[in-house]
């Protein structure tokens, strides 16, 4: 079968071998999304964090699937004093997808939702060691042609233990769609 992506009911081929969608996640979607986190380097949260965003932000969450399997997606919310600004929790590939372009699909599908009408910022929050994440939004910004301002956001003091390293918050835009 060719490959095609699903997006916002249009098709587009992403891989010629596999067929892929992004859609908007259910609760049910929510277990499969911290399995993925769980073999990643990704904070490992509960389960139910993924299933709650599933069900209460699933207008601001894409998940991909491959043959019903999920192999990304995209935890987002619009803080609600901010309604310029779209906010990346989490985003996760599996392993075996990596390097395609997917995780850069997937913000795409995301700022291309109605829910993300007003949006002309996507923020996120990257350790500084994560070579793979700050690359991903730094593409962003340069495939969105607009900038990616890097600052201090939660210092390693916030964390319970020594184990968690620094977030610095990574603000892109203004962006047109
Ligand atoms: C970060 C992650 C989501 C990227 O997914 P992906 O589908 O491989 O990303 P894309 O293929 O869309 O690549 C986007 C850009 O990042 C670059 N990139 C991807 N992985 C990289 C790596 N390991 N090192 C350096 N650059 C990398 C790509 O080369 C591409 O940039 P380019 O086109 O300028 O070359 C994936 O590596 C992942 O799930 N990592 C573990 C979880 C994580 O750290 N998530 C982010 C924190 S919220």
């Amino acid at each position: 079968m060719k490959g095609v992506v699903t997006i916002n009911n249009q098709t587009a081929t992403l891989n010629p071998t596999e067929a892929l969608t992004l859609e908007k996640p259910s609760a049910k979607d929510g277990s499969a999304m911290w399995e993925l986190v769980n073999k990643s380097s990704l904070d490992q949260n509960s389960a139910y964090k993924y299933i709650m965003m599933c069900e209460y932000f699933a207008e601001t969450c894409v998940v991909a699937k491959e043959d019903d399997q999920v192999v990304g997606f995209v935890t987002a919310f619009i803080p609600p004093e901010r309604q310029d600004v779209v906010f990346v929790w989490q985003i996760g590939v599996d392993s075996s997808q990596r390097g395609k372009g997917l995780a850069s699909k997937i913000l795409n599908e995301l700022i291309e939702r109605d829910a993300c009408r007003d949006v002309r910022y996507l923020e996120a929050t990257v350790t500084p060691s994560n070579e793979a994440s700050q690359a991903l939004f730094k593409k962003f910004a340069r495939e969105h042609d607009t900038t990616c301002e890097v600052s201090e956001c939660f210092p390693e003091e916030l964390f319970p233990s020594d184990e968690h390293e620094a977030e610095l918050s990574f603000l892109i835009g203004p962006f047109d769609k």
